[in-house]
């Protein structure tokens, strides 16, 4: 009997993104999901960090966010470019410049939104607007609004994501097991 054609090496591809406004746990999430798919984990603001040899906060200060926005671009192509399997949490404004949504999805299904009420991401967010360029001039009395203005702007981006997590309601453990089982 003919030998059935078996390839040596199995090519598969498994690319996960994870985005959501800012503080909604894509790091942390992104983390704990590629340790335990076995995946590399990227986080684009760290890519962006490394690449550029400079933090996000010096970005914005020294040479704006243009020109932050267009580096968020050019490396995320990248990354889609030059690696096939990883689980990456997008920044929060990822998916609302520069087409980045039309790139995502033309090249993966796994898109998965996590999603927060704005009270939530106040909270968490007071404790950690340091460093991040877009709230921290905020004072914590005014970040709700300024959360929900924001995310009334970014929702139509973010509602493109293949699945919606309504992470307010999902301990970490849940959000890893909804994912997993929704994966293509
Ligand atoms: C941004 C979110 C940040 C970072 C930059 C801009 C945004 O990422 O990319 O400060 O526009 O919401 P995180 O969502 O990881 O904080």
């Amino acid at each position: 009997m003919a030998k059935a054609l078996v390839p040596e090496r199995e090519i598969t591809t498994m690319k996960i993104v994870l985005l959501g406004y800012m503080g909604s746990g894509k790091t942390t999430v992104g983390k704990q999901l590629a340790e335990k798919l076995g995946l590399p984990f990227i986080d684009l603001d760290d890519y962006i960090e490394e690449n550029l040899n400079s933090s996000i906060a010096e970005i914005f200060a020294e040479t704006g966010e243009i020109y932050f926005r267009r580096e968020e671009h050019r490396l995320l192509k990248e990354i889609f470019e030059m690696h096939n399997n990883f689980v990456l949490a997008l920044g929060g404004g990822t998916p609302c410049y520069s087409n980045n949504m039309d790139l995502v999805l033309n090249l993966t299904a796994n898109v998965f939104y996590l999603k927060l009420s704005i009270p939530t991401l106040a909270e968490r967010l007071r404790l950690e607007k340091d460093h991040r360029p877009l709230i921290k001039h905020l004072p914590d009395i005014e970040l709700p609004e300024f959360i929900g203005k924001h995310l009334f702007e970014r929702s139509p981006f973010y509602n493109r994501a293949t699945h919606t997590l309504d992470a307010d309601k999902m301990d970490e453990e849940s959000l890893l097991k909804t994912i997993e089982e929704k994966l293509v």
